[in-house]
């Protein structure tokens, strides 16, 4: 298989930790409920790739994302491949909370929006609810010795509002993270950002008190911009990245939202750059091919359609 030439740049990280959203935010948007059998073999090839973040599923209410609902029958399926602080999962509130405890969790992942439309229709609540709402969830998690992640949705634009300044973002990521979580992604949920205002957002929470070594980028790639912002997130000194196998994924409560950043887009560009992931993006690709046939689909990524036949 083919791999690109390495020339390495000055200004980037030596490492780079993959968080891989694929088996979460990319069923959750299949549009057909994947067999629990299928997501449990997915989750395996993916670690077996040496990815080492994989965010599993959600535990949010299987009347809003029926796609998602068999959370706990997957987890049973995986046992212990499917637990510990590399394997997090989505929980929205309490009750998502006793759910995924139940299930032996202990990386939870809190979501929250910078704007009120979005807030309302993902959350059923306003951007203050939704904190009130998320706060016993980190408190009960942290009590556990869970890890516990924030996402900040609608970072850079919002479908209903538009343009969301950035004093905006930074207040809401500061309510998310003054709740005690340990990191927070910040989320391109429509896929608008560009790399000035990537680094822009970046300089402005960092400012605010949240250590770089926190945050973590989620584009997704509706404008074919998300990887430039994650290279450009990697120069202000980002070194988690939110991708998807095969460029899965969206949001099923915002319009417009295409898949994330494909993982093979973003392991092509690092490997040819030297940024080291612990990635084989041969088995990647083979997964995300396999993937693409379970939902009888192509894989939107360049790097799959480039490489796909020779796996
Ligand atoms: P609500 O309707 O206000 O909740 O929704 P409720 O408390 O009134 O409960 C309604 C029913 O759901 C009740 O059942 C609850 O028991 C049940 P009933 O009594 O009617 O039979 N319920 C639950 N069941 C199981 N697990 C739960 C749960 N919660 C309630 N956890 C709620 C509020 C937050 C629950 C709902 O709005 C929800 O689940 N939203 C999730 C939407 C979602 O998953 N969106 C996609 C993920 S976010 C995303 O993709 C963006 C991201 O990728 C970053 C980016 O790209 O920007 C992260
Ligand atoms: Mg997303």
């Amino acid at each position: 298989m083919r791999r690109p030439q390495l020339e390495p740049v000055p200004g980037l990280p030596n490492r780079v930790r993959i968080y891989e959203v694929g088996a979460r935010d990319g069923l959750q948007n299949e549009q057909q409920v994947v067999p629990v059998e299928d997501k449990a073999m997915f989750v395996r090839m993916l670690a077996e790739t040496g990815l080492e973040t994989i965010e599993v599923t959600s535990f949010v209410s299987p009347q809003w994302v029926p796609q998602l609902a068999d959370a706990s029958e997957l987890l049973a399926i995986l046992g212990e491949e499917g637990l510990g602080r590399h394997r997090p999962v989505l929980v929205p509130n309490e009750r998502g909370l006793d759910r995924a405890l139940e299930a032996g969790v202990s990386a939870i992942a809190i979501f929250g929006s910078a704007t009120e439309t979005f807030a309302r229709k993902n959350l059923n609540r306003s951007v203050a609810e939704s904190v009130q709402m998320f706060a016993p969830v980190v408190y009960r998690a942290k009590e556990q010795d869970a890890w516990v992640r924030a996402y900040l949705s609608m970072c850079f634009g919002d479908p209903w509002e538009g343009n969301v300044p950035i004093p905006q973002v930074v207040d809401a990521a500061r309510r998310l993270m003054d709740l005690g979580c340990d990191e927070l992604s910040i989320g391109d949920t429509i896929g608008v950002a560009t790399t000035g205002h990537t680094k822009r957002l970046l300089e402005a929470l960092v400012e605010a008190g949240i250590g770089i070594d926190r945050l973590a980028v989620h584009f997704h790639d509706t404008y074919g911009q998300a990887l430039a912002n994650t290279i450009a997130a990697l120069q202000s000194g980002v070194t988690i990245v939110d991708s998807s196998a095969g460029g899965l994924g969206g949001c099923p409560y915002a319009k417009s939202a295409t898949g994330n950043l494909a993982t093979e887009d973003l392991l092509w560009a690092l490997d040819g750059l030297g940024v080291e992931t612990g990635v084989d993006l041969k088995k990647l690709v083979a997964t995300s091919v396999w993937m693409a046939g379970q939902l009888g689909r192509q894989s939107p990524s360049r790097v799959v359609t480039a490489l796909g036949e020779s796996v």
